[in-house]
């Protein structure tokens, strides 16, 4: 199980309000003693102007000073590594900051030798940009450079240049970038918006969509659905990048690549593992995230990606990110409950986003207190609600901090004194329990872990069933999401866990009654 840091509100060591790498370290007892946690994804933590969230980046090998510093970096991937646990860094090819000493060289003059390291248009013959591509954070991808005469390209926010991954150079100086790290001893990459690596040298426009309603599930600007987005991203050249950066981590031995890549057509997706399972181990999907929380939804959801894999291919699930409202936010406690059994019985390597596992939700942020710049733009998304510091405990400032009264970045849940990880760890009934229950029996289970799946016609029973095998061992899971009470027959179980605290868990010898919202994991006796 991967656990997602973000890492400006997990922990502040050195008090001034913000996550920090020793922060990290502090709360590795947390992550390895208590939750069982096998690898670690934190999120940039690279000089950077801040503007989104550290995903623009000033210099890739610098470490952001209120984040700490490389010898700290280096004493986090020992106390890590002392634990048998992995470390994955964030990678952000697409784009870096407007103030990266490539990007002020490249716009200095049409002549700069950086020139061609970002991707810069000329005009239509009205002045206009050169197409009607729209960003996700609203507005035209293109700015206007007064010095040079020229357009840029930014996909997300005018401070992110795209740079031009078809120019030889670039591809050196980032891999470059990736050897850096992988020397300081990473034990892989999450690949920021992976699918935009390459876009259409034509630069053609993109069709309007027939489709405008935005997506309820995801932080977009309204902008962003009015067309099909086809030519500003998965240009098919981008698998040959993908084959370069996957030698390059093949190189150094056992090495991950996981990606980030918007839903698409699955058969699209599928590309991303390479011809070969030569490109990324792991391209996420967020379907599950975008999946409304019925039984027939998760079914088709989990059904699809498993129809979609190649073969040989291994999944990667995740329930929320920093990027999309709180998962007990879109589907309720009881839903969240359910939602942690999926995660981490699904086939798959789960991936945790920080917080979930006491239940957080997205905290209403004054628009005076947002730090996302993708919410500048008028009816732009901020994705502070699901970013906001994690509560450790009912001491003054939830011990988030060592100086319990600084100021955090983003203010604290107005629930804290009660949902911290302290109160729940106490609590046999809490969410944090439940995800303890949960992790504790996919370590001793190797059919949780690895087994096949195989999925029961949901008709059947209203529910999502499952079963896992491995060898001799049978699990089987059944998730009831709905709002009515369900029979699930199951021959001889040894039921494992409930997502009720008050269940019993005893053995079933022939059917399982759900209540509303609840899920089960049983061990199937012969
Ligand atoms: C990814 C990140 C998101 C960021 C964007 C641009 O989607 O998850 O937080 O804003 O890329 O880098």
């Amino acid at each position: 199980m991967i656990y997602h840091v973000y890492l400006p509100s997990f922990r502040d060591a050195d008090g001034d309000g913000v996550g920090d790498l020793a922060g990290v370290i502090e709360g590795l007892p947390y992550l390895h003693d208590v939750l069982g946690v096998d690898a670690l994804w934190i999120s940039p933590f690279f000089v950077s102007p801040w503007v989104d969230g550290g995903y623009d980046i000033a210099d890739h090998t610098a470490i952001e000073p209120r984040f700490g510093d490389l010898a700290t970096f280096d004493r986090l991937v020992g106390e890590l590594h002392r634990r048998g646990m992995r470390l994955v860094i964030d990678y952000v090819p697409n784009h870096t900051s407007d103030q990266h000493p490539w990007f002020v060289e490249s716009r200095s003059s049409r002549e700069s030798p950086k020139r061609d390291w970002y991707i810069w248009a000329d005009p239509r013959p009205d002045g206009g940009p050169p197409n009607n591509w729209v960003s996700e954070a609203g507005g035209s991808v293109w700015e206007w450079d007064e010095r040079t005469g020229q357009f840029y390209l930014h996909s997300h926010l005018v401070e992110q240049p795209d740079l031009n991954w078809r120019n030889p150079a670039v591809r050196a100086a980032m891999m470059d970038v990736m050897r850096f790290w992988l020397d300081r001893g990473v034990d892989g990459f999450r690949i920021d918006v992976v699918h935009m690596l390459m876009k259409d040298p034509e630069l053609r426009d993109n069709p309007p969509s027939p489709d405008t309603t935005p997506n309820p599930y995801d932080r977009q600007h309204p902008d962003f659905t009015t067309q099909l987005h086809i030519h500003d991203r998965r240009h098919p050249d981008l698998h040959t990048v993908l084959r370069e950066l996957r030698a390059l981590l093949d190189s150094y031995g056992d090495r991950v690549a996981i990606g980030e890549l918007e839903v698409m057509p699955w058969k699209d997706w599928a590309a991303f593992y390479g011809r070969s399972l030569d490109e990324l181990h792991l391209p996420m999907n967020f379907s599950l995230i975008e999946t409304p929380w019925s039984a027939g939804e998760i079914a088709t959801a989990l059904s699809s990606l498993e129809e979609a894999l190649p073969p040989g291919a291994w999944p990667v699930n995740n329930l929320g990110n920093h990027d999309r409202s709180r998962l007990a936010t879109r589907y309720g406690e009881a839903g969240a409950r359910t939602a942690a059994m999926l995660l981490l019985s699904a086939r798959g390597t789960p991936i945790l986003y920080y917080g979930d596992e006491i239940g957080m939700t997205d905290v209403d942020v004054p628009r005076e207190l947002m730090r996302d710049g993708f919410a500048r733009h008028e009816g732009g998304p901020s994705r502070d609600p699901n970013r906001t510091p994690l509560p450790w405990s009912p001491a003054p400032g939830a011990g988030f901090s060592s100086s319990p009264h600084a100021r955090t970045w983003l203010p604290l849940a107005p629930d804290w004194p009660s949902r911290n990880i302290e109160r729940q760890r106490h609590d046999p009934a809490s969410m944090l329990s439940l995800y303890r229950r949960l992790l504790s029996l996919r370590r001793a289970s190797p059919a949780l872990r690895a087994g096949a799946m195989r999925l029961h016609p949901v008709q059947e029973t209203g529910c999502v069933v499952y079963e896992r095998t491995l060898d001799d061992e049978r699990m089987l899971v059944a998730l009831n999401p709905g709002q009515a009470h369900r029979t699930v027959p199951v021959g001889r179980v040894e039921l494992m866990v409930s997502t009720r605290a008050e269940r019993a868990l005893t053995e079933q010898a022939s059917a399982i009654e759900l209540c509303p919202g609840e899920g089960v994991i049983g061990r199937v006796l012969a």
